[in-house]
């Protein structure tokens, strides 16, 4: 576990995308996001409509969060650590900010989509309070998903 005290979270910028896309093939082999989705979600991050905040620890970016808000509603889009920090409180403190971030907007529900086998994202979620609405078939090339909400 990194102290949190060592671990700094801010909004996203251009300078960050080469080591997110770094991160993110690493997490998502199969799905990875293009440069360009993530430029595209970077040109809106801190509007009303898009929040992208990584972490840092030393300096490093080690792990990051994305989510598309419309009117009342959250979309979790993309979430990832670092593998070689992963375990340590990362995620969670990401999505502890992320909570208490849209609760200040007044949304009301969070969504989000997971592959079925992955074990960690579903706990990770289960432990936020994410509770399992349905499973939607073929959401990923590569299988199936569970949709889950949490509500505010
Ligand atoms: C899922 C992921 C974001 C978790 O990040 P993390 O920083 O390691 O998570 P945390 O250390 O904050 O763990 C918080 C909780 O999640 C659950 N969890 C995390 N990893 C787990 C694992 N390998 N097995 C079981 N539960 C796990 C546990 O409940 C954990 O609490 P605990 O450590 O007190 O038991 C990370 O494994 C990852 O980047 N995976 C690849 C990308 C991905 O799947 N993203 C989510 C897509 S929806």
């Amino acid at each position: 576990m990194i102290a949190k005290e060592n671990v700094i979270l801010r909004s996203a910028c251009a300078c960050d995308i080469e080591k997110i896309l770094e991160l993110e093939k690493k997490a998502f082999p199969f799905d990875a996001w293009t440069k360009e989705l993530f430029e595209a979600y970077l040109c809106n991050s801190d509007s009303s409509s898009v929040i992208f905040i990584v972490a840092e620890n030393n300096k490093k970016l080690i792990g990051y969060v994305c989510l598309h808000i419309i009117l009342d509603e959250a979309e979790i889009e993309n979430l990832a650590v670092d593998c070689n920090f992963k375990r340590s409180g990362i995620a969670s403190m990401l999505l502890e900010y992320i909570i208490t971030k849209v609760q200040n907007l007044d949304v009301k529900h969070m969504y989000l989509e997971v592959h079925i086998d992955n074990i960690p994202a579903i706990e990770l979620y289960k432990k936020f309070g994410f509770e399992a609405l349905r499973t939607r078939k073929n959401y990923y090339p590569y299988g199936d998903a569970f949709e889950l909400k949490r509500t505010l």
